[in-house]
C-alpha cells in the first residue's frame, strides 16, 4: 500500500505554523488553570493501563492536528494490513504478525483476517506450537531434579523474557532458578556455571536464527561445561527456541520450539522465546500475558483514533521530535520489578524506528527514533533526575507505577507512589527561586502509566502498548520499523577482526584500529 509520510501531508505545514504560534510557548501550569478539566480531557483508560497525558505539551488543537496527521498519512490503513497479515516488512519481504501469537485459542481468527492467507494459514500451527510450548514448561515445572534453567540468547532472544521474569517473579511458582545469558563476555556464563550442576540443570538456547555469534559461542561453550562435567542425555537437558530448527538439530538438540520468520526477535517474547517466563509463572499465567496483550491489541485495532492510546502516544512522540525536537525519553518504572523494561524498550525503540531512511530507501529530512534510557524509580532520582529538573535539556518522562503493592512492608508502596506523583509534579509545576540555583523552570514534560496491579495480564497489555505506539511513530515516519540492517556491519567487521586478533595482521585497517589491534595482539 501507499503510504503518505509525515512531512508529505497537508497537515504537516498547520502542525508547523501551530508549533510556531503557541506550541512551543505552551505552558503546562496556564493549561491547567484554562482547562478546569484537562486530566479528564487528557486521560484515559485503555485495557490494563490508565494513562495520564494531561502533563504533556499538548492542547486540543495540537491533538486534533495530530489526529489528522494519524489519518493523512493512512495510519488506520497500515495498522489494518498487519493484521491482515500483509507483507508489511518489506525489506524482508515479511508479515508482521506476532499478534496473531496472543489470540486465545478459544478466539477465532476474525473473517477479515481469516479471508487473507498468511494470517488463516498460520493459525493452527501458531495454537499447536504454543500448546506444545506450555505443556513442554509444565514438565519442566514438574521435574524436581531440574533446579536451573539457563536461557542462552541476546537481544530480542533475552531482553524480553529477562524482563518479564523479572517483572512476575511474585508469580513464579516453579521455584526453579532462572539464569540468562547473553554476553558473549565468558565472564557471564562462566559466573552461572559455576553454581550449576549437569544433572540438575536445562539449557534453553534461544535463538530466532540460531547463526547469532554470541549466543552460538556460549551455547557451545555450555555444551562442552556439560559434557566435560559428565552430563549425559543432552535431549534431556538441552532445548532450543528458534525458527531455525535444523541448525539446533544440526548443534545436536532435538527438542525445539519453533516459531516463525513473522516475528521480529524484539516482538518474540509472546513465541517460544517466552519459554522461560512459561516454566517461571506457568502455563495458566503465560496464557494471561498473552490475553492482556491480545485485548490491547484490540484495544489498538478498534478504538477510534482519539480514544486510541497507542496511536496517542505514538503521534506525541513525532509532536516532540520531530516539532519541540527533544531527542530522547527517560523511562521510569517505579516499580523495582520493572526494573529491565528500560532495556527493554531501548531495543524495541531504538531498532525499530532508529532508520535514517524511509521504506523506499529516501533520505529522511527529520530526525526518528528517540534516545531511550531509564532506570526505576525512586532510584534515578539519586542520580540523574538532578539534569531532568534543572539541565538545559527537556527530557519528556515516561512515569510507569502499580497502584497495588505486592509486598506488604509497611509504608513503602505509599512512598514509593508518592515519590512518583511527587517528580511528574515538580517537574511540571517547578520552583519559582528568582533563576538562583535552587530555582525550578518546571513546564517539563511527562507521561503518567498506571497498573492496578502488576500481573502477567497487565504486563502484557503494558508491552503491547508500547510495540503499537512504536508502530504508530514509525508509520508516520514512513519507515520500516521492523527490519534492522543498521546491525549488521559491526557483526561483519568483528569476524574480520577476530580472525586479525589471532595473527596481529592489520593490513589496510585505518590508523584507529590498528593500533588498538596492535595494543591488544602484543598484550
Ligand atoms: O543483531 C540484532 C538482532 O538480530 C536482534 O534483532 C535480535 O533480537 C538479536 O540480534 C538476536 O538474534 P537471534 O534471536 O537470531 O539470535
Amino acid at each position: 500500500m501507499k503510504r503518505l509520510r509525515c512531512d508529505q501531508t497537508p497537515v504537516w505545514a498547520s502542525l508547523k505554523t501551530c508549533f510556531e504560534t503557541g506550541g512551543k510557548s505552551l505552558d503546562l501550569r496556564a493549561a491547567f488553570v484554562a482547562d478546569a478539566k484537562r486530566f479528564e480531557h487528557f486521560s484515559q483508560q485503555a485495557p490494563h493501563v490508565f494513562a495520564d497525558l494531561s502533563k504533556n505539551l499538548i492542547d486540543a488543537a495540537t491533538q486534533a492536528l495530530l489526529l489528522d496527521l494519524a489519518r493523512q498519512c493512512g495510519v488506520e490503513q497500515h495498522r489494518d494490513a498487519v493484521f491482515a497479515g500483509a507483507l508489511i516488512n518489506s525489506t524482508e519481504n515479511r508479515a508482521v504478525m506476532h499478534f496473531l501469537l496472543r489470540k486465545p485459542a478459544t478466539a477465532q481468527v476474525a473473517p477479515a483476517q481469516a479471508a487473507i492467507k498468511n494470517v488463516a494459514d498460520e493459525w493452527p500451527e501458531v495454537e499447536e506450537t504454543r500448546q506444545a510450548m506450555l505443556a513442554y514448561a509444565e514438565q519442566v515445572r514438574a521435574q524436581r531434579h531440574i533446579t536451573d534453567v539457563i536461557n542462552i540468547g541476546i537481544g530480542g532472544s533475552d531482553l524480553g523474557p529477562q524482563m518479564a521474569v523479572l517483572a512476575l517473579a511474585e508469580f513464579a511458582t516453579s521455584g526453579q532458578r532462572i539464569h540468562f545469558v547473553s554476553n558473549v563476555d565468558g565472564q557471564e556464563l562462566a559466573g552461572v556455571l559455576a553454581h550449576c550442576r549437569p544433572e540438575s540443570t536445562l539449557f534453553l538456547i534461544a535463538s530466532k536464527t540460531f547463526t547469532t555469534t554470541e549466543t552460538m559461542t556460549n551455547a557451545h561453550s555450555a555444551k562442552a561445561w556439560f559434557e566435560a562435567q559428565g552430563g549425559h542425555d543432552i535431549g534431556q537437558h538441552f532445548a532450543a527456541l528458534t525458527t531455525n530448527v535444523a541448525a539446533a538439530n544440526a548443534f545436536g538438540i532435538q527438542t525445539t520450539f519453533g516459531f516463525w520468520d513473522w516475528v521480529g526477535g524484539r516482538y518474540s517474547l509472546w513465541s517460544a522465546i517466552g519459554l522461560p517466563l512459561a516454566i517461571a509463572i506457568g502455563s495458566t499465567g503465560f496464557r494471561e500475558l498473552l490475553a492482556g496483550a491480545h485485548a490491547m491489541d484490540e484495544h489498538f485495532r478498534t478504538a477510534p483514533l482519539a480514544q486510541n492510546l497507542p496511536v496517542r502516544l505514538g503521534l506525541l512522540d513525532v509532536w516532540y521530535r520531530n516539532f519541540h525536537g527533544f531527542d530522547s525519553r527517560s523511562i521510569a518504572p517505579y516499580s523495582s520489578p520493572l526494573r529491565r523494561l528500560p532495556a527493554y524498550l531501548q531495543q524495541l525503540e531504538m531498532e525499530s524506528n532508529g532508520k535514517r531512511v524511509d521504506a523506499e530507501g529516501n533520505t529522511l529530512p527529520f530526525d526518528t527514533a528517540p534516545v531511550l534510557w531509564g532506570e526505576p524509580g525512586t532510584n534515578g532520582q539519586h542520580a540523574y533526575f538532578q539534569m531532568l529538573h534543572q539541565g538545559t535539556s527537556v527530557v519528556p518522562v515516561e512515569f510507569i507505577a502499580v497502584k497495588k503493592a505486592a509486598n506488604s512492608l509497611p509504608g513503602h508502596h505509599t512512598k514509593l507512589l508518592a515519590n512518583a506523583l511527587a517528580q511528574a509534579q515538580a517537574l511540571m509545576n517547578g520552583k519559582d527561586d528568582r533563576g538562583g540555583h535552587r530555582h525550578f523552570p518546571g513546564n517539563r514534560p511527562s507521561t503518567f502509566l498506571l497498573l492496578e496491579e502488576l500481573t502477567p495480564a497487565s504486563l502484557g497489555a503494558l508491552i503491547a502498548l508500547q510495540e503499537h505506539r512504536v508502530f504508530v511513530s514509525g508509520s508516520l515516519w514512513g519507515i520500516n520499523s521492523f527490519d534492522q540492517w543498521g546491525v549488521e556491519l559491526g557483526k561483519v567487521l568483528a569476524k574480520d577482526l577476530e580472525a586479525r586478533l589471532a595473527t596481529g595482521d592489520v593490513t589496510g585497517l585505518d590508523g584507529s584500529s590498528a593500533g588498538l589491534l596492535q595494543k591488544i595482539y602484543k598484550k
